[in-house]
């Protein structure tokens, strides 16, 4: 039998005090869970869901414990968990973020922490929504390598300093947080949106790209560039730092001056 000085009582008070330790990390937490379901209601409704958390986990963590523990009809898009595909834009607190990059910590989990789809798109089920027409202007403005023929016969040589001209383009995820996050978006669905531009600009300044007239064309039209209004909501949104509006300003430019 053991004694309170056996090794063995000693060894299960420690592994208890570690699981307390553990636990007084926790904190509990309201997340307010913005809930979309068509075959049950045309209309949305906001969820309190209150759950134990380590502050220093993510808005996604907290969905999954929600999905898993809690609610497993919640619907939400995630695939990396780490910021890298792009799916898991959300309004978290009234902006848009990805959740799998928001630390619950840093958004003041004391009050209770709103979660909503991303404006603009059509909400399908609760926190995801239609991309198909964000993706379309992404098709529209030809994300790809153009060439007139004259195929090389070894890999495309660029000097540092051209290929320094869209670096910071070629970072995006297609996560739609700029887009989304777009007043003249919201208003009309046909403006082509920041994601789409950034990713023509990606193209139209890469000294191998041939196809630069063209898409300045496609953007040129009237849900083109010159929609924006330069209003920085984007450049705030985008989880990858990209500067958004500056490039937009770079494809204006680029129509007025056909330089690029
Ligand atoms: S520019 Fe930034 S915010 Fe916009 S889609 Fe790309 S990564 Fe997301
Ligand atoms: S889940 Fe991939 S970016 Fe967040």
């Amino acid at each position: 039998m053991s004694t309170p000085n056996s090794p063995t009582l000693d060894k299960h008070s420690s592994a208890l005090d570690a699981a307390e330790n553990t636990a007084s990390h926790l904190i509990t937490v309201t997340l307010r869970v913005r809930r979309f379901n068509p075959e049950v209601s045309a209309e949305a409704e906001w969820v309190d869901y209150r759950l134990p958390i380590d502050p220093k986990e993510r808005v996604l963590d907290a969905l999954h414990k929600i999905k898993w523990e809690i609610d497993g009809t919640l619907t939400f898009r995630r695939s990396c968990a780490h910021g890298v595909c792009g799916s898991d834009a959300v309004r978290i607190n009234g902006r848009n973020r990805l959740a799998c990059k928001t630390l619950i910590k840093d958004i003041n989990p004391e009050k209770p922490i709103t979660v909503e789809p991303i404006k603009g798109l059509t909400v399908l089920k609760d926190l995801v929504v239609d991309m198909d027409p964000f993706f379309q202007a992404y098709r529209d403005v030809m994300p790809f390598l153009i060439t007139k023929g004259n195929e090389p016969t070894r890999e495309r040589l660029q000097s540092a300093e051209d290929r320094e001209r869209f670096d910071d383009t070629t970072k995006c995820i297609l996560c739609a947080a700029c887009t989304s996050s777009c007043p003249v978006f919201w208003n009309d669905g046909q403006y082509f949106g920041p994601a789409a531009i950034v990713n023509a600009h990606r193209f139209i300044f890469d000294s191998r790209d041939e196809g630069g007239e063209q898409r300045l064309e496609i953007l040129n039209d009237k849900d083109g560039v010159w929609r924006c209004r330069t209003t920085f909501n984007c450049t705030d949104a985008c989880p990858r730092g990209i500067e958004v509006t500056k490039a937009i300003q770079e494809v204006k430019r680029a129509l007025i001056t056909r330089r690029f």
